[in-house]
């Protein structure tokens, strides 16, 4: 056995390099204080698969657009969406903006303050309710992500691959956390795991751990955790169709609420499937019937589970739009929350030769 500190001392020791090499960030409170319950849940919401540097800006300009669960609430979908912009994963704004809704409507504002009924919540999974039981309220939760798992399977010297050691190291997580003060507890966990402890050249030197590592001890520090290799990303392939109306104006489409890009949106196109699509087949899927040309080259955006290959066809027209499309200004596409393969899709159309 590596070093041989209590759970009691390895938090003891987590805490005192917490107080002065932990980071400032925007939705913290000072140390020994529990984070304004809407600021903590706006906070991990938009850190769920999203970077701390990267999040900072926009969580301080929703808390200034917003600064509570009720004026968020109140505000339209779009402006939301709008303000999401850039950080992705834009089903996250639209359960955002849904349990905004739920509080302020059904819960008088004040968000629950326990893990399960957060739980219950639309865009809590278990991380973010441990995580916002743990720093809003103090809960003795545990909020495992791949950061803590890394220091856990470092520490303890987990061999066991990921995502097989998944539960393993949640219990060797648990039993580490306090139950009081695990709002500290678990940041200062989070920020073991992103400054010291990171997936390559860990900075060992500086841990406050690093006479109880037993991944260090075997030297396997950067080598830990394991992971089982992941399958390939498969590539799909689709047809965007860029269609301008004879003044200039060009057809956007709302996505379906369910699924990928949800409720965004797009420059409407077929399916995105395995196999790639000749000019016919495309055009039958087109918006409109009307002379379809292919424009040269391939626009390619990589999602978490696939590869896109959009290829994109122009044709000029006009039909009437529906409820879920609505012809557009390029110089007003900035008023819709295009996402960016949508935005690389008009950056392709717009500067085609000819
Ligand atoms: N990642 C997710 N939640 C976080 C938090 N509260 N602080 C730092 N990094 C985080």
């Amino acid at each position: 056995m590596v070093g041989n500190s209590t759970s009691k001392a390895l938090r003891a020791s987590l805490m005192t390099w917490y107080e002065t090499d932990g980071r400032d960030l925007p939705w913290r409170a000072p140390r020994g204080r529990h984070g304004d319950p809407y600021g903590v849940w706006l906070s991990e919401i938009m850190l769920q698969q999203t970077t701390v540097a990267t999040v900072g800006p926009y969580f301080n300009n929703f808390l200034a657009r917003w600064p509570g669960v009720h004026d968020l609430a109140a505000a339209s979908l779009d402006d939301v969406l709008h303000a999401w912009q850039g950080l992705g994963y834009y089903a996250r704004a639209r359960n955002l903006h849904r349990c905004a809704g739920l509080v302020s409507r059904d819960l008088d504002g004040v968000f629950p303050d326990s893990e399960d009924a957060l739980r219950a919540l639309p865009g809590i999974g278990p991380y973010t309710a441990a995580a916002i039981a743990a720093i809003a309220f103090g809960r003795a939760s545990t909020p495992v992500d791949g950061n803590i798992e890394r220091v856990m399977a470092r520490l303890r010297g987990v061999k066991t691959p990921l995502p097989a050691a998944k539960p393993e190291l949640m219990e060797h997580a648990k039993r580490l956390t306090p139950d009081h003060g695990a709002g500290d507890h678990v940041q200062a966990l989070m920020d073991l795991g992103a400054t010291v402890c990171t997936p390559r050249r860990p900075s060992c030197g500086r841990c406050p751990w690093r006479a109880d590592c037993a991944a260090r001890a075997a030297g396997m520090a950067e080598t830990l955790p394991a992971k089982t290799p992941k399958p390939a990303r498969p590539t799909r392939r689709g047809v965007a169709f860029w269609a301008e109306r004879p003044d200039g104006a060009v057809l956007l489409r709302r996505r379906p609420e369910k699924g990928l890009l949800g409720g965004m949106m797009e420059v409407p196109s077929t399916a995105w499937r395995a196999e790639s699509w000749t000019d016919a087949a495309a055009a039958a899927e087109a918006p409109f019937v009307a002379d379809w040309r292919r424009l040269p080259g391939v626009v390619g955006h990589t999602f978490t589970h696939f590869h896109l290959e959009l290829e994109i066809m122009a044709a000029r027209g006009d039909y009437q739009a529906g409820t879920d499309d609505v012809w557009c200004a390029p110089d007003r596409f900035g008023e819709f929350a295009l996402p960016t393969v949508m935005k690389k899709i008009v950056r392709h159309a717009q500067t085609r030769d000819g």
